[in-house]
């Protein structure tokens, strides 16, 4: 099911150059692995089946310099995280304007399941929330299912450099036991928030969250909105540059679900968390991380992953408001690399 060939070009491509900063994720790695408070997902039965232990934390930086320790070749779901960047590519489809008329950008502060839309409007909340990512699902253009899917796949392929998968037991199990989701969209095609190709557009929600990636596809996602939207390896554009402000922003009021708030003010970076266990991190003109740990906390958020993003963000200046001098300055610790010249 993998794309092994494009991951094993990717894997030997890394310089083996080291730097100070290599060593400190090593070391933020170790520090972490042993925190094992949290547990795996285990609503959509498929999920159930990741292993606590698992670890992975990437790097990417905008001259497109990777770095990575731990479990960075594992391959689980996307989930949520395909959320903004589905959300980009309604953008795209159908401009600022028409987007915002079917999906409303407010956090919730609620579950990322629940069922609530806006009293005023009948629009859902925002494009994070389980009912404002089907109705942005819904609006990905495409003449039928496997049309929207390919041009799905094609866009995280912009971002990720590589071609992704859709895990089909995890789709299939979702499918299977999503009657949450399927309530939330037909509450929303009475209200015409969405289109009544419900079955359609559910199956396409599915597989969006049952895409395959690793630690490394998260921080190359994050890397490219920090770079302005375009790839920094492949230097191919993945998002109009109208629109990543968009997508952004929304990253930092409602990526980490009912947790955004408190995320926003300790670790101050736009993110996005999935079930599956990965987050994705954006330091704007920076770089991008991915981290990856099965093992969540009571929001659906990966426990290890949110330690390691605020050791990252306080250590190294990287919260959005920082102007403080950081402890750690990140281009000292980065030099020594001599970047990817071979992608
Ligand atoms: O809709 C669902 O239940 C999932 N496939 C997506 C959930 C998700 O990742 C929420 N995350 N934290």
């Amino acid at each position: 099911m993998t794309n092994l060939g494009n991951m094993q070009s990717l894997t030997s491509s890394i310089t083996a150059v080291t730097s100070p900063f290599r060593r400190y994720l090593s070391d933020l790695h170790e520090k972490y692995q042993a925190f094992d408070e949290g547990a795996v997902a285990d609503y959509i039965p498929e999920l159930a089946l990741a292993k606590p232990e698992w670890f992975g934390i990437c790097v990417v930086t905008k001259a497109g310099q990777v770095f990575e320790v731990g479990d960075c070749d594992q391959l689980f779901t996307i989930q949520s995280i395909s959320k903004p960047f589905v959300f980009g590519q309604a953008l795209e489809d159908h401009g600022r304007e028409y987007v915002n008329s079917k999906v409303s950008v407010e956090p919730t502060g609620e579950a990322f399941n629940s069922i609530v839309l806006d009293e005023e409007t009948n629009r859902p909340y925002n494009p994070m929330v389980n009912a404002g990512a089907i109705a942005t699902t819904d609006l990905i253009k495409g003449a039928n299912g496997t049309e929207r899917l390919k041009r799905m796949l094609a866009m995280f392929k912009r971002y990720t450099g590589r071609d992704l998968d859709i895990n089909v037991p995890v789709f299939l199990s979702e499918k299977a036991t999503g009657f949450r989701n399927r309530a939330m969209s037909y509450l929303m095609l009475n209200f015409d928030m969405v289109s009544d190709k419900i079955d359609e557009t559910l199956d396409l929600y599915f597989q969006q969250c049952s895409i395959m990636v690793n630690a490394r596809d998260l921080a190359m996602l994050s890397a490219t909105l920090a770079n302005g939207g375009v790839n920094p390896v492949t230097q191919e554009r993945a998002l109009d540059e109208r629109y990543v402000q968009d997508v952004i922003s929304i990253m930092m009021t409602c990526g980490m679900y009912d947790g955004s708030g408190e995320w926003a003010y300790r670790v101050g970076m736009p993110a996005k968390s999935g079930v599956g266990g990965g987050i994705t991190a954006v330091a704007l003109d920076k770089l991008g991380i991915g981290t990856f740990s099965p093992l969540l906390d009571a929001k659906g958020n990966s426990a290890r992953g949110i330690k390691v993003c605020k050791d990252l963000s306080q250590d190294f200046g990287l919260h959005s408001f920082n102007v403080a001098t950081p402890e750690r300055e990140l281009a000292g610790w980065i030099a020594g690399e001599e970047g990817l010249d071979d992608w």
